[in-house]
Parts: structure tokens; sequence; C-alpha cells
């Protein structure tokens, strides 16, 4: 029998607790959709979080998965031991069993068991467990289903035995086990002084669920005691190959070997943590750009920026200039790519933020540590000063830990709170410059009136016009106690029907009246979260504080704004389901004509990938659904599915919008504030009309739909037939010349109209230059000899000059050996071309013979390579010179 792969040890899992009545459950998304709190998804129990506090059902009560998880950032961080150990990293796989409700200690203990020593057929010697102190019912059954010893059951006291998933969420006492990998490695047991060692490791935690943590010091019981499991994929294949080092199973030595035939870098003492790293922060990145984070300085993103730019710095430590990580991504992608589908569809994405951040850091990161090691002269008492590491942070793109990791080999330790101080300062400076200046006083002014009045009561969910009383009115930027015709005011009222620019939604129009005034509004922005500015020119009358006014929006506008809002849920979830996971909204824009969406893929949208996006769309909307809105806690809404940004501040109630029936659910759940249409069939025909790409792995597209997009398909046509009459007419004047050459056109039907102008002008082309070839007066050769080398002078009269080339090489056939240099004239025109033959590229060289060239013919240079070389010119006076120019320098 041969070694049991990674990939076996992951099947064998999942196929006992299968066995065993669990259900297979996919790995969910490293970005929790979830729980906007939690930064990655670090453990199995992530995505059953819900379900564990009861908010959620599901149709099974005990489960099994293999999930990827990333320990960086947040409260389970390893990222600055990686590379350094054997069994640490910022990414990996966890195999977990989960009970919700269902069995508890005594079945969770026996599957561990019999999967450990049967199935996996370790020595039960080899085998030892951790319990809570607490937790004597643990203890005894241990001792009654594995029979172990007293000295092989340790209870221990600390955190180490009681797992949670964060500040907040499920949490209880577990039970740990250990396997010894013999005295060869140093280190103790568990609880002993020197458990850290390699020798006893643990590799399965038991989480026996109980109660959820709500805020730091309250903590309640679960409905139902659970069970929630957790196994090193990683580690526990070491296990089964003999080995404790993880980065030496099947998996890694794959990788690591591509590393280190790409770098030639032999693996060794010296370069193994590098090679780790490189291995790990592979791993890491690519799966985090597949879900669409992006290398950013701030949130996800910065910690993904970390990741990437701690893997380059160990790269180039092993003498690499070049990008190296998007080419290793490929052996990666065939490693993994059978369990996890979102390699394959995020590849370009992958690959080219890979590459695009590489280069981007390179040279920073070569005169970042240039300036860090002349800065290790000055490092006193092993500590290295915090406002050079400042500097490198600021200047050269060095994260903290970067400069860290690259000091903890050198035994030395950054002044954190140095660091700290010089970031500090650096925030005052740029608070300092910016005060003053005309935004900030804008920003203050808002302060002031947030806190004298209450917050704007938005009525435009349901109303069209509304009442309302008029609480400020501001004039160039200062408060008046009344305005009048012809002056531009920012009016805020208590309550109004006027939606507040948000969400990508622009703000609404409409008109601010009473029977002594009227007032156009333009524009209405939301300051503060909850102030509703409405901006405007007062057109008759005046208006003063504590009026009564009506408020009425431009409802054809706004009809329009709701449409395209939904429409733009929509468009995302289609998205999402075509092109793949990593699809995440960048941005977007909501307006009475059209709809902008930006998104995280970095490759044009292909024809058949936008025919299934508009299909989606226009499905759901002649599905004519009523579409859902409904206010709840943003725990509530998370616990729905809805799409949750991580950083985001959620206020007590967030609004939900679901849209489009599916199975149970809804086609589309999202967290919103805008305004939508009440069924989908009022979104009315929907198409993309256009994409491009707006930043490295962020493209655009815009939609149009309903009456504007019937306009724009019709403006389309119209185009189309009169281009059709200009190709019709182009098509015309060639045939006619071809038939003045006596040629018969070459027209096919069964091409288009742009083809058969593309062939004719080919036709056209070649017919024209095979006539100068063969005409004598315009098509001039001598051949001569310097020395023994053959140089052929050809000069080609009314000859396009990107032809040359083909001169070039009818030429170097024709001598043979030698050197053959062409001018042409074309209009007012000249071309230069020089080839030389294989044999002679040792001694000439084609670019130094045009440049020379090119200068007296009144160009710029050229250039090409050794064998062939191009430039053009003006000067048809001085093609003798030219020629004359060249001889010499041959001679
Ligand atoms: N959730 C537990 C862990 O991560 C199983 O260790």
């Amino acid at each position: 029998m041969g070694q049991i792969l990674l990939t076996d040890v992951r099947k064998k899992f999942l196929d006992y607790f299968q066995k065993n009545n669990h259900k297979i459950v996919d790995s969910s998304n490293l970005v929790p959709n979830n729980d906007p709190t939690l930064m990655f998804t670090n453990s199995g129990m992530v995505q059953f979080k819900n379900v564990f506090t009861g908010l959620e059902k599901r149709d099974y009560k005990t489960a099994t998965t293999s999930q990827k998880c990333v320990r960086a950032g947040g409260k389970h961080n390893d990222l600055e031991n990686v590379g350094y150990t054997p069994r640490h990293h910022t990414f990996f796989e966890m195999l977990g069993n989960f009970s919700f409700g269902d069995y508890f200690k005594e079945q969770a203990i026996i599957h561990a068991w019999n999967l450990l020593t049967k199935d996996f057929q370790l020595p039960k010697e080899k085998l030892s467990v951790t319990v809570y102190h607490e937790d004597v019912e643990s203890y005894k059954l241990w001792k009654k289903i594995a029979g172990l010893s007293d000295d092989k059951i340790i209870k221990i006291a600390t955190s180490d035995n009681f797992w949670s998933m964060g500040d907040t969420g499920p949490c209880g006492p577990c039970s740990e086990i250990f396997y010894d990998h013999g005295e060869k490695l140093k280190g103790g047991p568990p609880g002993s002084p020197d458990e850290d060692g390699d020798r006893f490791i643990e590799i399965w935690n038991l989480v026996f669920m109980q109660y959820e943590q709500i805020s730091k010091d309250k903590r309640i019981n679960l409905p139902k005691p659970s069970v929630d499991t957790g196994m090193g994929l990683e580690r526990m294949t070491a296990v089964l190959q003999g080995t404790h080092d993880n980065y030496k199973i099947d998996h890694f030595k794959k990788i690591m070997g591509a590393s280190s035939d790409l770098l030639k870098s032999p693996i060794n003492v010296s370069t193994i943590a590098s090679h780790r790293v490189i291995a790990d922060h592979l791993r890491a990145s690519s799966f985090l750009i597949a879900e669409g984070i992006l290398p950013s300085n701030e949130g996800r993103g910065y910690v993904l920026r970390r990741i990437m730019r701690r893997g380059m710095r160990h790269a180039h430590s092993l003498g690499s200039k070049d990008p190296v990580f998007y080419k290793l991504f490929d052996i990666l992608l065939n490693e993994m790519k059978s369990s996890y589908p979102e390699l394959i569809t995020g590849k370009e994405l992958i690959i080219e933020t890979l590459k695009n951040e590489e280069e981007k850091f390179s040279s920073l990161l070569e005169r970042g540590m240039k300036i860090l090691d002349e800065n290790l002269t000055k490092v006193l008492n092993k500590t290295f000063p915090g406002s050079t590491a400042f500097k490198l942070y600021d200047t050269y793109g060095f994260p903290l830990d970067l400069t860290a990791d690259i000091l903890k080999g050198k035994g030395i330790k950054v002044d954190n709170v140095g660091f700290e101080k010089e970031m500090e300062k650096s925030k005052a400076l740029a608070r300092a410059n910016w005060k003053g200046s005309g935004d900030r006083s804008v920003e203050e002014r808002w302060f002031k009136i947030r806190e004298e009045i209450n917050p704007t009561e938005f009525l435009g969910y349901e109303f069209d016009k509304a009442e309302g009383v008029v609480i400020k009115i501001l004039k160039d930027g200062k408060f008046v106690a009344s305005a009048s015709a012809g002056d531009e005011v920012e009016i805020i009222t208590n309550q109004t029907p006027f939606y507040g620019e948000s969400g990508g939604q622009v703000g609404d129009q409409g008109y601010i009246f009473n029977s002594n005034c009227k007032i156009k509004i333009n524009d209405t922005q939301k300051k503060m979260g909850d102030l509703f500015v409405h901006y405007g020119k007062i057109e008759k009358g005046s208006i003063s504080i504590s009026q009564n006014v009506n408020l009425e929006i431009d409802v054809l506008k706004r009809n329009n704004s709701k449409a395209y809002h939904s429409a733009t849920h929509l468009l995302h979830e289609s998205l999402r389901r075509t092109l793949g996971k990593h699809v995440t909204q960048k941005g977007s824009l909501v307006s009475p004509e059209r709809l902008r969406f930006d998104f995280s893929h970095n490759k044009p949208i292909e024809k058949d990938e936008m025919t299934k996006i508009n299909k989606i769309v226009n499905e759901i909307v002649v599905g004519s659904t009523d579409v859902q809105t409904r206010i709840m806690t943003p725990k509530e809404a998370v616990g729905m599915g809805a799409l949750a940004l991580f950083g985001e501040k959620y206020g007590e109630e967030v609004r939900v919008v679901f849209m489009g029936k599916e199975n149970n659910g809804f086609f589309s759940t999202e967290l919103c504030g805008g305004t939508h249409v009440k069924n989908t069939k009022e979104v009315g025909k929907f198409k993309v009309i256009s994409q491009s790409s707006i930043a490295s792995g962020v493209r655009r597209v815009e939609a149009l739909r309903d009456k504007q997009l019937e306009v724009y398909e019709k403006t389309q046509k119209q185009d189309k037939s009169q281009k059709e009459l200009n190709l019709k007419d182009e098509i015309t004047l060639i045939k006619k010349e071809l038939q003045k050459l006596k040629i018969n056109p070459d027209y096919k039907d069964n091409l288009n109209l742009t083809e058969n102008l593309k062939n004719l002008n080919k036709q056209l082309n070649k017919v024209k230059i095979e006539r100068v070839k063969k005409d004598k007066s315009k098509n001039i050769i001598q051949d001569k000899k310097i020395g023994d080398i053959i140089i052929r002078e050809q000069v080609l009269k009314d000859f396009p000059p990107k032809e040359l080339r083909n001169i070039i090489d009818e030429g170097k056939k024709d001598i043979k050996s030698g050197i053959v240099v062409v001018i042409s004239t074309f209009e007012d025109k000249v071309g230069l071309a020089v080839g030389i033959t294989k044999d002679l590229t040792s001694k000439y060289d084609a670019v130094d013979f045009v440049k020379a060239a090119s200068v007296i013919l009144g160009g710029k240079g050229g250039g090409g390579r050794k064998d062939f070389a191009q430039a053009g010119g003006v000067d048809k006076d001085k093609i003798k010179e030219a020629f004359k120019e060249i001889s010499k320098k041959i001679s």
C-alpha cells in the first residue's frame, strides 16, 4: 500500500462521518457571510454559528466538513509564527464533525476514538488527552471508552481547554487529543513546562459547545448542548505520513519543490523557513483573492497585503529579484482545484493580483531593505528604533510585522511604542494640515448641527410627498432665518420623502413649497448618517425657519432610480452565480438614467457569460415577484445570509431587501437602505451595455433597462445602418480600384461587410505591392561587397513601410549571407529596414545601423533586434546618404 496522501485523509475523515449519519457540508467562504465582527473564518464551526445558537435551522442535526480557514488578524492569529515552526499556517483546512443538539460528549469521544484507532490505525499508546479541569464527566468518559490510564488524561485549568470563536459567539470546554511523535523530539506532555516542544502534538480538539458569549461579561446557555470538533488536515496527514513537520507532507513537498526549483534555492536549514513561508502565504493569498479580497490599506485587504509582502520578502531573501508567486500558482491550482473550484474561476484574478502586488512592492522592498540594513548599526539593546520602522512603513510600504519578521532572524525587536508615537505624530500632522481647509469647516458645521437637532425622519419608503417643518436654512454656508427668490439654499426639515444620496443611489430631486414660496430641489444629501439636506434654489417668494412646507419628489426620476437600484441587486447576484464567488461589490452608481457597478474580477466577461448574466436578471424580472424589505437586527440579517461588509458599523437595526423567490428562500438578499420597486416586473427589460476595467482586478459594467434600453437599442440600430452604408461605400471604391487594375475583386457573400472590407483592402494592398516589386523603376536593387561581406541596397517607391520585413526576408534568402538594407518611400514618409543573416550577427547589429541611418533620414532612431531592425524618416532626398552611412559603419 502506498503512502496515504493529504486528499485521502480528507476523504477518509468525511467518509467516516458520512457513514455515521453526518451530512457532508461544503466549506464556507473565508469571508464569513454571517458575521461582520469576524475577520476571517478561523474554524469549522463558523458557518454553523447561528445553528448552535438556535437562530438558524437546518434540515440536518449532524454535519461534517473540511473547512478552509485563515488565522491571520483577529483572535486566532498565527502569522508571525509561520515559517519558524513545522506546524503553523495562516491558511489551513480544518476537518470537523458537528452535532447541533444531537449527540454530546459521549458520542463525540466514541467517534474520535474509533476514527483514530480503527480507521487511521494510530497505536493507542501514542495517544493522550486533556480535559477541562472541572469537566469530570469527560474524564470518566475517556476512561470508559478509550481505557486510557490516569496519567494519559490530563486536567487543564487554563483557557487552552475552553474554546471560543472570538470575543463573542458560541463557546465551551474542550478536550484535546495529543499524538506522541516519540523521544527523538524535544518536548513534554500538555500541561508540563516544556509542552511547547515538537514531541506531543495536539491533533484533534473536541469542543463541547454549551454557552454563547454575548458580551465581555455576559455568557448564556445554548438552547441544547452541542459538539464542534477541529482537526488540522495538514497536521493529521503529517502524523499518518510519519513526520512531525506539516511542511514535509506530499502536498507541501510539491509546492516547496516547485518554489525551490524556480528560485534555484535548495531547501536546507538556512532556507527552510523562507520556503515554508512562500508555500503557506501562496495558499493564503490565492484563497483570499479567490473570494474577491484585493490587497489594500485597511481591513481584510491589509491583512492580505501583509501576508503577500511577508511572502515576497522571504522570496527576496532567497535571492529572487523578479515576481515569483504568480508563477507558483499553477502548482497550487493543480493540487487543490478538485476540492476548491473557486481557484479555477478566480485563476486570472489571482495571477494578476499576485503579479501586480509583487511588481508594486519590489523596488520599495529593495530600497527599504537598504535603509533597514544601514540602520542596524544604530540598534541599541537589541531594539530597532520605532521611528525607522515607521519610515519603512510610511515610505516603503513595510507593514510593521514585516519589519519585525526581518529583525526576528537577527534577534532584534522593534520599539513598538516608538512606532506608535510616530504614527500618532503623523496623524496629528495630517489633522493640523487639514484644519482651516474648506472641507474641514464644512464637516464641522454638520457636527454642530447634528448636536443641536434631531435626525430627519425619512418617509420616502412609503410616500412621494409629505408635509414638514423647516428646521434649518443655510445660505452661502451660513445659517439664516430666512431666504428669498434667487437664493441658493440648503434646507433641513423635520421629516422628508426625499432620499439622501447613499449606497450608490443618487439623492432625490423635486420641489419644496407653500403658499409663500417655491424651491426647486436639485439634490439631497445625507450628512452625519441621518441628517437629510435638500439643496435648491428659491424660484418664488421667501422661506423662513419654522414654516410649514410641502415636500414633493420628482416621482418619475425616483421610480427610475428605484428600478435601477433593484436591478443592481439582481445584477450583483447574477454576476456571482455566473462568474464565481470572487465577485464582490467595489462600488456602484444608481441614477434615474442608468446603473454602473464595479466589482472584483479581472478579465473581460465573455459573450456567453454576458448572455447568461442578462438572462438570469431578466428571468427574475419577468418572474414578477414582490420585493420584500424587513427591518431586523444585524444578527438576524446575517443569519438569513445577507451579504455584510466587514468593518462596516451596523446600527441596532438594519434594513434587508429580498428579491426573487427561489426554493425556500430568495434569489437575492442584501443589507440596503435604498429605495426599491414593489415588484420585480417594474424593473423592465434589462441589459448590460458596456464593460471595462477600471483598476487592476476591478471591472465595471453599465446597464440600462426598460424605456432607456429601448431608446439605446434603437440608436444602436440606426448607428449600425449608418455604419453599414459607410462600409458599402468604401467597398465600392476598393472594388473600382481593383477593377481598374484588372483584378477580379474577391468579395465573399458568406462574410459580413467589415470582414469583406478587410479582405478587399488586403487584396488591393497585395496587388499594389506585387506591382511595385515587379516594376524596375520602382524597385531598384544593387548588390555590392565590402571586404567579404555582401551588401544589398534596395530602394522601393510607393511601398508601405510595414511590408518591409518581407522584403528583408526575401533579400536574406537571396544573398544567403550578408546585409540587406531597404529604404522605401510612401506618401510623405520614408521607411528603413536592415536585415543581417544569422552568421553575421555576432559581428554586426542591425539596430546600430538603423539608428545611425534614420537620423540622416530625419527620423528618431528606431529599434529591433540584431538580425532585423526598422525605423522611419521624412527626408526623401537623403536616401543615398543613408546607404553611405551604413556602408561606412560596416567597413
Ligand atoms: N472550533 C474548535 C477549534 O478550532 C474545534 O479548535
